[in-house]
């Protein structure tokens, strides 16, 4: 078994898998790339969470928070960007690995990204249920709470089973349904959707910028760094560091573009471009939004589901953009689903391509050429989780899946650059082990911020995966051949 765990695919084969049998269309550019990128970024992080970490972590100094996470996040992505021009496959970090450091840590990181897509579809679809709800109710359409809200758990530590009144979260379920829907009618249907809405939600974010600079009230960012309370994470530099790991949730998404490497037209020139470029603009749209809203409002009042919305409501000359930015939130969250579940269809297709789970999972549409049945399982699965679980639950474990498949890759480049330094790489990571030490720490440093309840829930959902992979991937895995035969591992690329 040790061996079939260390066994790595060769990447010759990972191309030829690439471009024979099950194809998906390759239609996606470089802008497109980075749309996708921003519309998979821009989300319930910086129109939700926001509030919280200036509230309760960092104060006016959440730029900063933001620009650590925005740090760890690029170092992230120049990791990804030269994996994802090497392998232009689909599966990302889980095909990354599968063809550097074996089956075994391959099947880890793939479990994991699906804790990160399928989880981040059902988390957002709740952040977007609220807003929704919300709009409706300024158009005078009331949704009951019971119709809107989880039944299952009260907070983010805590997995409660409480008897309230809420039964289903419908609209989160609806959301995702009519995604899942968009999803498997085909990519290019999708990008375009994708783009009109990422233009809806830049252009707000930009408005509240433009507009929101001349309420600043400079007495607002005094003092900068609130002093520490006496617990760590709580204001002072253990603070910013505290928030830039609840604000990390605000970053997550650029990695999804290296997955539709196989969709892409030139994936060796574009994945970089598109990876770096959205993770660069939402970083500088963040800071600004940070600093402005920080600006506009006590920190002390933040801590609320809609921050953005909130410092909008307190100056009369600003209530006209009100309804435009909820409707603008909605839009973006609206987007982040799509490129996730966009996502989470192609990490299946991969991992059932391998063998690590039922065929079913890969088949692609023979119309649409879309991975049908994963995109049908994603939205299943996801509008499950949705309807019945909180925000706060859903959102830690999302953080955590994600940062684990973030150190991997970041610790999966240097293993690669010493050991096979002839592959040829249409992008570098620059100074590799700077760049790839300081980002495996700074997502590790963030992964150890989010506490004790969340490491438990990973390593549940592990222990539930390595039972899978026990039960079936280790069975039916492709390279269990290789393996088995004559010639071991690892094979030449
Ligand atoms: N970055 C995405 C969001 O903030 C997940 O919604």
């Amino acid at each position: 078994m040790a061996r079939q765990l260390l066994a790595t695919k060769s990447i010759a084969e990972l191309h030829e898998q690439e471009s024979t049998g099950n194809q998906l269309r390759r239609a996606l550019t470089a802008t497109q790339l980075t749309l996708l990128g921003i519309g998979g970024i821009i989300g319930t992080g910086i129109f939700v969470l926001t509030g919280t970490a200036a509230a309760n972590h960092a104060g006016p100094a959440l730029p900063l928070a933001f620009i650590v996470a925005g740090l760890g996040c690029t170092f992230a992505g120049l990791c990804y960007a030269e994996f994802a021009a090497m392998i232009p496959v689909s599966g990302s970090a889980y095909s990354y690995s599968y063809a550097t450091l074996g089956e075994g840590i391959a099947w880890f990181i793939g479990w994991n990204l699906i804790l990160e897509y399928l989880f981040a579809v059902a988390t957002v679809s709740v952040g977007w249920s609220g807003y929704a709800v919300s709009l409706l109710e300024q158009l005078h359409i009331h949704i009951p709470s019971a119709l809107s809200s989880a039944p299952f758990g009260t907070g983010a530590d805590e997995l409660h089973i409480v008897r309230t009144a809420a039964i289903i979260n419908v609209p989160a379920m609806a959301i995702v349904a009519a995604i899942a829907t968009i999803c498997y009618i085909g990519i290019k249907q999708s990008a375009v959707f994708n783009s009109v809405i990422v233009a809806i939600k830049v252009t707000v974010v930009v408005l509240f910028i433009l507009f929101g600079v001349s309420y600043i009230d400079a007495a607002n960012w005094h003092p900068f760094i609130p002093p520490n309370t006496g617990k760590t994470g709580q204001f002072g530099w253990s603070g910013i560091m505290g928030a830039s790991g609840v604000i990390f949730f605000a970053y997550i998404g650029f990695d999804a573009i290296s997955t539709a490497a196989q969709e892409t037209k030139n994936p060796q020139r574009d994945m970089p471009i598109g990876i770096l470029a959205s993770l660069i603009i939402c970083t500088v749209l963040y800071v600004l939004v940070a600093a402005v809203l920080t600006g506009m409002v006590s920190y002390k009042e933040l801590d609320v589901a809609a921050p953005v919305a909130l410092a909008l409501d307190k100056y009369p000359g600003l209530h006209w953009l009100g309804i435009p930015l909820k409707l603008g939130a909605v839009a973006g969250m609206t987007s982040v689903m799509l490129v996730m579940t966009i996502a989470q269809a192609r990490i299946f297709f991969a991992m059932a391509r391998d063998g690590l789970l039922p065929p079913f999972f890969g088949r692609v549409h023979p119309r649409f050429r879309t991975p049908s049945t994963g995109t049908v399982i994603t939205g299943v699965s996801a509008a499950v989780i949705g309807g019945l679980f909180p925000v706060g639950i859903l959102g830690e474990l999302v953080a955590i899946g994600t940062l684990a498949a973030f150190v991997t890759v970041c610790l999966g480049v240097l293993v690669l650059r010493r050991t096979r330094p002839d592959l040829p790489r249409p992008f570098r990571a620059p100074w590799p082990w700077f760049t790839c030490i300081a980002g495996a720490l700074v997502c590790a440093y963030m992964m150890y911020s989010l506490g004790a309840a969340t490491w438990w829930r990973l390593g549940i959902w592990t222990a539930v995966g390595v039972i899978v992979y026990i039960a079936y991937g280790y069975q039916h895995s492709c390279v269990r051949r290789t393996v088995s035969g004559a010639a071991a591992t690892p094979r030449p690329a």
